[in-house]
């Protein structure tokens, strides 16, 4: 396993790597989640690149960019286990030079959800990945269902902008009660953890109202927040039942939905979501056209 910092080195690795490329980027702090992905990069693709980056532009002023939690030895262990060809670790004067000021934004998609509470949130997002994309320039590249609006979005902005790379979405990876696995659970105190699992088990409630032929948007979004409004240390920030494909609030009956919330338990902010009505955990991926063939062929 490589592992490079500088873009001259990262480019002279790839040009030596067999195609289909398949690339994971992370902000590190790997969990079974991440290394979910990295499995199905490894699968699918003759070589597999990940990247560990903590992105400064994705954070807000008040977030936790400086707290974050980083242990890259760790990491570089696990993705050696996982028989990953390229690590990538760039600095942030490697991804943001002094000067810079050119960025990229996807619109509508970014309005709604994570992004009306988190302004500039996915600027910093799209900016980070399509630079990664670059460099990289990988087949295939792998996301998690467990960041829903960010694997829409990141799907869009390829289609966009005519990228040559297929994206994949994985499923959410969950602890045995439900919660699913994120570097920010390491934030949470005993007490916080045990009530962290209200964010699974309030989807769980809406997706069972779904399942028996609850077909109300409005109803759905309730039955979440009585879930929610049992656990004492949680406070909503949202609770959504929205559409699949524009992540548009809906109303009335819904046929399928991606249900999703932002709950503060403590000073700890979750996020989780389920899909509903479509036959399958995870989006589907977003192939490019000029990959149809290869992937029928697969
Ligand atoms: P990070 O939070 O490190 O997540 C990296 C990838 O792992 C994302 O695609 C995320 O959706 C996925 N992931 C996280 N938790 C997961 C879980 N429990 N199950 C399955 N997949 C999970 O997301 C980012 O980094 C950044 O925004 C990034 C895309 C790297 C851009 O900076």
């Amino acid at each position: 396993m490589r592992v490079v910092t500088t873009l001259p080195e990262l480019r002279r690795v790839r040009r030596g790597l067999p195609e289909p490329v398949g690339f994971v980027p992370t902000m590190g702090y790997l969990h079974q989640g991440h290394l979910s992905l990295v499995r199905m990069a490894r699968r699918e693709c003759a070589s597999v690149v990940v990247s560990i980056f903590v992105n400064p532009t994705q954070f807000g002023p008040n977030e936790d960019y400086t707290q974050y939690p980083r242990d890259l030895p760790r990491d570089l262990a696990l993705l050696e286990k996982e028989g990953v060809d390229l690590v990538w670790t760039p600095t942030p004067e490697v991804m943001y030079p002094q000067g810079f000021q050119t960025w990229v934004t996807v619109e509508k998609l970014t309005q709604v959800l994570e992004g009306a509470h988190r302004p500039g949130h996915f600027r910093g997002v799209t900016t980070v990945v399509t630079k990664l994309f670059n460099a990289v320039q990988p087949q295939r590249a792998y996301f998690g269902q467990k960041d829903a609006q960010q694997a829409r979005v990141i799907q869009q902005m390829t289609r966009d902008l005519n990228l040559p790379i297929a994206i994949i979405v994985g499923p959410t990876v969950r602890e045995p009660d439900g919660l699913a696995l994120s570097s920010r659970n390491t934030y949470l105190n005993p007490q916080e953890r045990r009530a962290a699992t209200v964010l699974y088990r309030a989807l769980s409630a809406a997706r069972r109202a779904f399942e028996q032929g609850e077909r109300d948007a409005e109803t759905l979004r309730r039955i979440m927040l009585e879930v929610l409004a049992q656990e004492s240390l949680a406070r909503v920030q949202y609770v959504s039942c929205a559409d699949p494909e524009t992540l548009e609030e809906l109303h009335g009956p819904v046929e399928k939905a991606l249900l999703s919330m932002a709950v503060f338990i403590g000073k700890t902010r979750l996020i989780d979501n389920m899909l509903v009505g479509m036959g399958r955990e995870t989006f589907p991926p977003y192939i490019p056209e000029e990959q149809w063939t290869v992937d029928s062929e697969q």
